[in-house]
């Protein structure tokens, strides 16, 4: 009964028309929001597409037929225990970072034989589908569940990617004059009931990177750090960043970076 009061509330929010920022003060939606979610996570709804995203990973598909279990996370070909926590890295056959989500569209481009041009075309999730990069991601995510978040910071190009990253996050432009950190900058600032901590500081930067991938009880879809990113550009009025650009790895390179030595959790549930 009461899930399903704390439940109206969240749909009421998410058809809630812009709202502006306020000052956080004590937020009981929010910590009765903390208590749900904490039940339901024993029983989390992204396990469906964990199984689905393992199948896909070991089943022969694409034009090629073939498998994804010789890609590369960066642990070895195979490899996806602890790969999720350990990324964005650098990978030298592209020579650029990318994320976890990055790295699947381009093992399903090489190793299977997809194009980018159909992986890209409608990249996130909608209440009657899911794209199988978010299923996959969902179960390579699953498999670094109660590892430290480990972004290596060792190649010159994991340095300079931290680096564009962080400039990105702080760069103002649009309609709005907005940047990331107009929104995520600073300390207690929510938009009404929703809590918007400051990812510049370790503490707080964890709360980018986990429950991602997330279920998402508003529309009941499985989403990814992808999607999040892309939707946050659209709230800020800046132009829809490609999907698996270097700019959202780039993102996601400074706010994992930044939560570095703190427990990954496994996909989660967002309202
Ligand atoms: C206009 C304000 C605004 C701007 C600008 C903005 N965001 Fe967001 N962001 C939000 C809101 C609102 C949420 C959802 C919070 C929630 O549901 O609890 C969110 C959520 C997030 C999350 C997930 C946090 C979580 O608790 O799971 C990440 C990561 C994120 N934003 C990153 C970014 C990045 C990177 C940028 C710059 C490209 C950005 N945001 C720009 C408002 C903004």
């Amino acid at each position: 009964m009461r899930h399903a009061l704390v439940l109206g509330v969240v749909a009421a929010m998410a058809a809630a028309p812009w709202p502006h920022a306020l000052a956080q003060t004590e937020d009981p939606v929010s910590a009765e929001f903390d208590k749900f979610r904490e039940v339901l996570e024993k029983d989390n709804p992204a396990e469906l597409w964990e199984v689905k995203g393992e199948q896909l990973w070991r089943t022969p598909g694409g034009p090629k037929k073939a498998s994804l279990e010789k890609c590369d996370l960066g642990l070895g070909p195979g490899v996806v225990k602890g790969a999720y926590a350990q990324m964005p890295r650098y990978f030298a056959d592209v020579d650029r970072v990318m994320d976890a989500e990055a790295r699947i569209v381009h093992c399903m481009i090489t190793l299977q034989g997809f194009t980018y041009a159909e992986l890209a075309k409608a990249p996130f999730s909608s209440a009657t589908r899911t794209p199988d990069p978010v299923s996959i991601v969902t179960y390579v995510a699953a498999q670094s569940a109660g590892m430290k978040f480990a972004a290596p910071q060792g190649h010159p190009k994991e340095k300079a990617t931290y680096a564009a990253g962080k400039e990105i996050f702080f760069y103002r432009a649009g309609t709005f004059d907005f940047s990331c950190a107009s929104c995520h900058g600073v300390d207690d600032k929510r938009i009404r009931t929703q809590p918007l901590p400051n990812f510049t500081k370790p503490e707080q930067a964890i709360r980018a990177v986990l429950g991602w991938p997330g279920y998402r009880m508003t529309g009941g879809v499985m989403h990814s750090l992808q999607w999040r990113l892309t939707d946050c550009f659209r709230q800020q009025r800046f132009p829809k960043p490609d999907y698996t650009s270097e700019t959202l790895s780039a993102l996601m390179t400074y706010v994992t970076v930044n939560a570095n030595g703190q427990v990954y959790k496994g996909p989660g549930i967002k309202r």
